[in-house]
């Protein structure tokens, strides 16, 4: 898989580091209040598992599920909910993580165009939590389609296709333990 790289963005110890310094911040901003961590999979998979175990704090996690198409490393702008329903199959009604009170930190793998992250928070404002904020392992500097402010950034990024440490393209590479910049020829290919 390293052979299909153009180049490594961040290795092992350089993400380690990072997570340290944002674990703290995060440490700190909570130390009073009752955190409750939603995670936006499957991206922010390996991620949210370092970062909470460097996090001393009492925590609740829970998972949402999103879909946004990215056939060609493009965002369609399509956001899709993967939640569990209930009521008559198919029909039911999406049910959300009971976060009504609860301070809120989304954590998501990267903030491209912004539409899962705007259309996560949107969603989960409606269940009338405390606080919402928003950390992001990545950021792509670039104009998005939606405006979102992420309150922590792990690294900002030039507005490349990234691969590795949870992230994928077409659910391959999640599993390389470092970021890197997957070969441009490779995401034209399909
Ligand atoms: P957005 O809705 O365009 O901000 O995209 C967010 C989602 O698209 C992320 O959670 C990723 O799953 C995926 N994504 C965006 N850019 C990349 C990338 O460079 N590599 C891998 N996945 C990406
Ligand atoms: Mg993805």
């Amino acid at each position: 898989m390293r052979g299909d790289l153009e180049r490594v963005l961040f290795d092992e110890p350089a993400i380690h580091r990072r997570l340290d310094d944002l674990a703290a911040q995060i440490s700190n901003d909570y130390r009073a209040l009752e955190l409750t961590v939603i995670a936006v999979l499957h991206g922010s998979l390996m991620f949210v598992a370092d970062l909470l175990r460097r996090i001393p704090l009492p925590l609740k996690l829970d998972c949402l599920s999103v879909a946004s198409y990215h056939g060609k490393g493009q965002s369609s702008g399509e956001v899709v909910f993967k939640l569990p329903t209930v009521g008559p199959s198919g029909g039911g009604q999406m049910t959300l993580p009971d976060i009504a009170g609860r301070d809120v930190l989304i954590l998501d793998d990267i903030l491209d165009s912004g539409q899962t992250l705007a259309t996560v928070r949107e969603k989960l404002e409606t269940a009338e939590p405390q606080s919402i904020r928003v950390c992001v392992l990545l950021s792509k500097k670039k104009q998005r389609a939606r405006e979102v402010d992420p309150d922590y950034v792990g690294f900002e990024i030039e507005d490349e296709f990234v691969v590795g440490y949870g992230l994928d393209f077409r659910e391959r590479y999640r599993n390389l333990p470092y970021i890197g910049v997957l070969r441009k020829e490779l995401l034209e290919g399909g």
